[in-house]
């Protein structure tokens, strides 16, 4: 079991089951509420045997980024208050990102803020969204646009969780690995997407993730300046990601921010940040994992330029990236115009056909 400091609380990873065992010692909780939706009820709940222990409240609720928004909050903050939860009880997040973030932001607006622990059960959770304290629900189609930055007093990361997550999940949240590797370690970047990813042994890889996301976040908490290099690839990504939420072939974000990291490293290359080389080398080495997505959606340029302009990022009208400022190296900030996003997708159109 190890554990890594960040700021007031630590990620422990290894072990889910004895890690809460751990935490839960040596606590008073006057309550334990336990987060869950379908999927993780039937498959990480079982394992979690020092919860059987103990008096725990359930709360389902049902997966999918379509349930991320007020509205189930209000059915979890229902059940908390029927449960008569008070500011001394426990909130225990155990799922992907949708529960996460969600179930963060519950907790944290419940009687002005309840302590809860992650416990992410899917790769992009465990690498990505449980660290750093962003909580949120989307609103109104837009993604995590209600939330707040809080951290959790603990994040449990056990890799056991992701072996039994279907094929596209994993490689949706390995996006996230070689994003964290693309911005921050050209090492990891070098040998990372050689790997042959789902028969081998992750924990090294999930475990380096975790340190570059860490570092990022615990020197700029609140994103006023460098943990926007964490939204590389996201700013394009995200407008494809909404935008095919209303075709028949959804994609998954992983997959959608691996073509928003090919279009911004290809501006990147554009603005003489990296070379054609790496340019290729990069667009090859997504190509070759996300070889079967449909990305018949990025001809549709003006709805991904209107989705994108109301990127979290953007200030006074401006559309601000953050792009590749070399192989290994993030940069923030940059304004970026309609007609490099139009090339950029261009790019990625010309390269898939
Ligand atoms: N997922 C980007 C961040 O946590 O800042």
């Amino acid at each position: 079991m190890k554990e890594i400091s960040v700021a007031d609380y630590s990620i422990v990873y290894g072990d889910a089951d004895t890690a809460i065992q751990r935490y839960l010692k040596n606590r008073d909780y006057s309550s334990i509420t336990v987060i869950v939706d379908e999927n993780t009820k039937e498959h990480c709940l079982p394992r979690l045997t020092s919860l059987h222990a103990v008096d725990i409240s359930l709360i389902e609720i049902s997966s999918g980024e379509v349930n991320k928004i007020l509205q189930t909050c209000e059915s979890i903050w229902a059940q908390m208050s029927e449960q008569y939860v008070d500011r001394h009880g426990l909130v225990i997040n155990l799922g992907g990102g949708v529960i996460g973030d969600m179930g963060g932001f519950a907790a944290s607006c419940y009687m002005r803020g309840i302590d809860f622990v992650q416990v992410p059960t899917t790769l992009l959770s465990q690498v990505d969204a449980s660290i750093g304290g962003k909580l949120a629900v989307d609103f109104k189609g837009l993604k995590n646009f209600i939330g707040l930055f809080k951290n959790p007093n603990q994040v449990i990361v056990d890799p056991e969780f992701i072996k039994t997550l279907p094929h596209e999940e994993l490689r949706s949240g390995y996006a996230e690995m070689l994003k964290h590797a693309l911005i921050k370690d050209a090492v990891i970047w070098e040998r990372l997407p050689k790997r042959e990813w789902d028969h081998t042994d992750w924990t090294t890889e999930i475990y380096e993730s975790i340190l570059i996301k860490k570092a990022v976040v615990e020197e700029d908490p609140t994103e006023k300046g460098l943990r926007k290099i964490l939204n590389f690839g996201h700013t394009i990504g995200h407008a494809v990601e909404t935008i095919s939420f209303s075709t028949s072939t959804p994609l998954l974000h992983g997959e959608a921010i691996a073509a928003g990291m090919i279009c911004e490293s290809y501006i990147s290359q554009q603005r003489g940040y990296i070379s054609s080389t790496q340019l290729e080398e990069v667009t090859h080495a997504f190509l070759t994992i996300y070889d079967d997505i449909n990305l018949d959606l990025l001809n549709r340029t003006d709805e991904i330029i209107v989705a994108l302009s109301s990127d979290k990022k953007n200030r006074g009208g401006k559309l601000l990236f953050s792009l590749l400022d070399h192989l290994g190296s993030g940069n923030y900030n940059i304004e970026v115009n309609h007609q490099e996003i139009r090339d950029s997708l261009e790019y990625l159109l010309t390269q898939v056909k």
